[in-house]
């Protein structure tokens, strides 16, 4: 079920990073459910190959992948004029790929602060600015930045993410006023817990799962199809006045994080 029209993205082109697995496998397979011809990348070929296969298959859409790190600036640069080739110049770029561990401060190395900092914040821009070259920046679009909410309090265990996501809302921010009189949109989407995904694995251990839902004001974890519908928004023409924005989807999650009783 959805509340956009189904040929909403007829004719366009979005591209996926971190679109093999987890929010941004919904994000993608929701963009060709609704007309787009999609792209998806990040480094695993066949993690990428079969979610491409799921998605046309479920679809009927197009749905193409390239293999590529995204801190890797000629890998993308060479994936992006690929794709551009394959679909046709790109409309939607949407920066999920992101890497994250629980560890302190004190057993965080620096080569571990700065792997996050760089698959997300550097790896965002890097990306962001293969596409605004070879598309973007003649023909308008959006981007939309997939951050989170770890950084607007102070979140043990996640110094590296929280400052990377802090980093990648600043890229939508700025990027929104720089880029905006060429006609592109950026904004961002800030996730709070999401069931099913590689975060929750990773990030929260099964036993404080309960605790977790019990503390969001909407009493349970959101769903990757929230994350993809919030997209769909942000990137149609609905929202053709809402540049620089960060619409966080969390139930209110955040907000409930320094409660006296
Ligand atoms: P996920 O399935 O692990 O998605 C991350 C993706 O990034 C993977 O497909 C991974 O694929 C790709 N990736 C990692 N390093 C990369 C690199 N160096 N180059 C290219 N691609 C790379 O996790 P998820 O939980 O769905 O998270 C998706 C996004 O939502 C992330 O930006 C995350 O920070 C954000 N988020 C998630 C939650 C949550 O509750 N899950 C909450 C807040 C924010 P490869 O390993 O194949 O490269
Ligand atoms: N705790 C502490 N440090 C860790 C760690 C952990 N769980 N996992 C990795 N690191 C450190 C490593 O020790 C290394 O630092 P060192 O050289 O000082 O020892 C550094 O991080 C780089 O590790 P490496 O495995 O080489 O990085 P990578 O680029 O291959 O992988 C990761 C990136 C670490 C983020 C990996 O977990 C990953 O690929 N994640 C993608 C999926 C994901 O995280 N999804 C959740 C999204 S919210």
């Amino acid at each position: 079920m959805s509340i956009f029209q189904p040929d909403l993205y007829n004719g366009k082109v979005v591209v996926i990073t971190g679109g093999g697995s987890g929010i941004c496998f919904a994000i993608a397979k929701r963009f060709a459910e609704h007309g787009a011809s999609v792209a998806i990348l990040s480094r695993n070929k066949d993690k990428l190959q079969s979610a491409a296969t799921q998605i046309e298959s479920s679809t009927g859409r197009t749905c193409c992948f390239r293999a590529a790190d995204v801190r890797d600036v000629r890998s993308v640069n060479l994936a992006i004029e690929e794709i551009t080739s394959e679909l046709g110049p790109i409309d939607i770029l949407i920066n999920g790929a992101a890497g994250n561990f629980l560890a302190s401060a004190e057993n965080l190395s620096p080569n571990g602060y700065k792997t996050v900092f760089e698959i997300d914040a550097l790896g965002s821009f890097i990306v962001s600015k293969a596409v605004y070259e070879q598309s973007l920046s003649k023909r308008g679009g959006a981007i939309i930045n997939i951050s989170a909410t770890l950084q607007y309090v102070g979140t043990v265990m996640q110094i590296h993410a929280a400052s990377a996501k802090a980093a990648v809302d600043v890229q939508t921010r700025t990027l929104a006023v720089e880029w905006g009189p060429k006609g592109i949109r950026v904004n961002g989407v800030a996730p709070g817990p999401i069931a099913g995904t590689e975060g929750i694995d990773r990030l929260v251990p099964p036993e404080l799962l309960e605790s977790m839902k019990a503390k969001n004001p909407l009493q349970r974890l959101g769903e990757t199809t929230e994350i993809a519908d919030a997209c769909l928004f942000l990137a149609s023409p609905a929202a053709a006045y809402v540049n620089g924005a960060i619409l966080v989807v969390d139930g209110g999650q955040w907000l409930n994080a320094n409660q006296l009783i």
